[in-house]
């Protein structure tokens, strides 16, 4: 933030000797501020100041000039192919991160187990560029942000005010959309924005990019930390996640969301089945799906649905009612891919407020996970879909033969991980009965979409 030009920030009207990079500092500054003010507040002036930062993201991604379905020329201006898989550190007390612009992907989290072990909670690869291969592979979206809009859009396609859009499908031979398209967010090289000891910042602009409507620029910001706060009284180390959208130029879907494959046992266990609790307090419903998880527009109830196999409201293993969840995620398949919603109580919080939404536990290595979000749900996917074809990380099996004598898990496992995307009702978009428009579709007129979460490590 040194050397701003205060000057420029008070008349809107920037001198040309204004560098790029200020500029684009410029336009994070107000995003920060507009952040600080709280998401209760009326941010419209505010976003109209921070888009005077847009040209110099302009300038520094000239994907501008590329048609909507290159993606060759969308890499930074100057930079090599290899500052896209640049791995940048952040860290506090008993937290370190790793995080690549590719795919603005969290890469490794280190964070303490009960006996003080450092232990590296997600799962991805050691070398950056694999992520790239998994693109072009299996794309499993390890760690990345997925948007413009997370999830499944049926049929790749929806209306805003009459107008149809039809958007590339990518998954069931044409029959929706998954996590935006060929090419997504996951697959983009963010630019960073800013850098220090305990946070980075990617951006994007995506102008158009597979078809959406209008442009949209994001930011994607981690942050780590360990200072005690009305939120984290006891000062556990915390990772903090602050996906920022804004739509410039036309009314369009924005779903961005974290999507980072948790596994708290370290891969000591082969599978998470046994050895991780999961609760998600505040979650009784959750939105049924169709053969390929396309929202059918039903609501349903943990109580009574799958006999009680997505009743998480208290903490429950992993693996102890998997096996009647036939069908659940998807035709012939076993195991949770499923959107719970994060029914806020009406009396005490507000609707977009930042609750206690999701609590995890290993027994193996007693790391707890608290995740508190603004969304109004939560997708939970148990790694149904992975098989043992990819290997965990040499990293990881050298820490846990230092630890154990044992390597742990050599490959990423049938049920070997579950993945926490806090966001908004999938396919909102598609079902107008449910009121989510609002929330998902915006225009230039309108104020950021801001997808919030803090995810606290505790042992016990
Ligand atoms: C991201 O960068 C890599 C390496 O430079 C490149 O191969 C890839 O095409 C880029 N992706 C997009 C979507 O531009
Ligand atoms: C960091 O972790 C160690 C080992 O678990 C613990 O003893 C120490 O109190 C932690 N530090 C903070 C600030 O929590
Ligand atoms: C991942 O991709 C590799 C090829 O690179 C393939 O052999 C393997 O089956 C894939 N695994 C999964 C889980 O998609
Ligand atoms: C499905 O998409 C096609 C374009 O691929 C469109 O013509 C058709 O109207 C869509 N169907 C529905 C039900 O929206
Ligand atoms: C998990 O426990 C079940 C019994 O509840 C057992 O059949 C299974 O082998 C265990 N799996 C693992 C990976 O430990
Ligand atoms: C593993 O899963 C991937 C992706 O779903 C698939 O391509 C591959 O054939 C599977 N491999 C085995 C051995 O089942």
């Amino acid at each position: 933030m040194r050397g701003l030009p205060l000057g420029c920030i008070r008349s809107f009207l920037c001198p040309a000797r204004v560098t790029s990079r200020l500029l684009v500092v410029y336009c994070f500054l107000f995003l920060t501020v507009t952040f600080l003010l709280g998401i209760r507040m009326h941010f419209k002036s505010y976003v109209v100041a921070a888009l005077y930062g847009l040209p110099a993201l302009a300038n520094a991604a000239p994907s501008a000039a590329s048609t909507s379905s290159s993606v060759s020329s969308s890499s930074s201006a100057g930079s090599s192919s290899d500052d896209h898989f640049k791995i940048y550190t952040i860290k506090a007390e008993n937290i370190t991160a790793t995080l690549i612009p590719y795919g603005a992907c969290l890469t490794s989290l280190l964070v303490p187990d009960r006996d003080g072990n450092k232990q590296d909670v997600v799962v991805g690869y050691d070398d950056p560029h694999s992520y790239a291969h998994d693109s072009q592979t299996n794309r499993t979206f390890f760690g990345a942000v997925v948007g413009r809009y997370a999830n499944r859009i049926k049929n790749g396609t929806f209306s805003i005010d009459g107008t149809d859009y039809h958007i590339p499908e990518n998954e069931h031979g044409g029959l929706d959309t998954l996590h935006g398209g060929p090419v997504g967010y996951d697959m983009r090289n963010w630019t960073v924005t800013s850098y220090s000891d305990s946070s980075v910042t990617f951006t994007l602009f995506d102008q158009g990019f597979e078809n959406f409507p209008g442009d949209v620029i994001s930011h994607a910001t981690y942050s780590v930390s360990t200072e005690k706060s009305v939120e984290n009284p006891k000062g556990l180390p915390q990772l903090t996640t602050k996906l920022v959208s804004l739509a410039l130029t036309k009314k369009t879907p924005i779903m961005l969301a974290n999507h980072v494959y948790w596994n708290l046992n370290a891969f000591k266990n082969p599978t998470v089945l046994n050895d991780t609790t999961l609760q998600l307090p505040l979650s009784p419903r959750f939105i049924g799906g169709d053969g390929i998880l396309i929202p059918t527009g039903e609501i349903l109830d943990v109580a009574t649905a799958f006999d009680g196999a997505l009743d998480f409201t208290e903490p429950k293993l992993i693996g102890k009612d998997i096996d009647k969840t036939a069908s659940l995620c998807g035709t012939g398949c076993i195991g949770y891919d499923t959107c719970w919603l994060v029914d806020r109580p009406a009396a005490y919080a507000a609707e977009n407020s930042v609750v206690p939404s999701v609590h995890a536990a290993s027994d193996k290595t007693g790391i707890t996970l608290d995740v508190a979000t603004n969304q109004a749900a939560i997708q939970i996917y148990s790694c149904n879909g992975q098989n043992g074809t990819i290997a965990t990380k040499e990293s990881q099996a050298k820490r846990n033969k230092a630890q154990d004598g044992d390597s742990g898990a050599a490959y990423v496992n049938k049920y070997g991980c579950f993945v926490i995307e806090t966001e908004d009702w999938i396919d909102g978009i598609n079902q107008p009965q449910w009121g989510r428009r609002p929330y998902q579709i915006v225009g230039p007129d309108d104020g950021p979409v801001v997808n919030f979460a803090t995810y606290q490590f505790g042992t016990f």
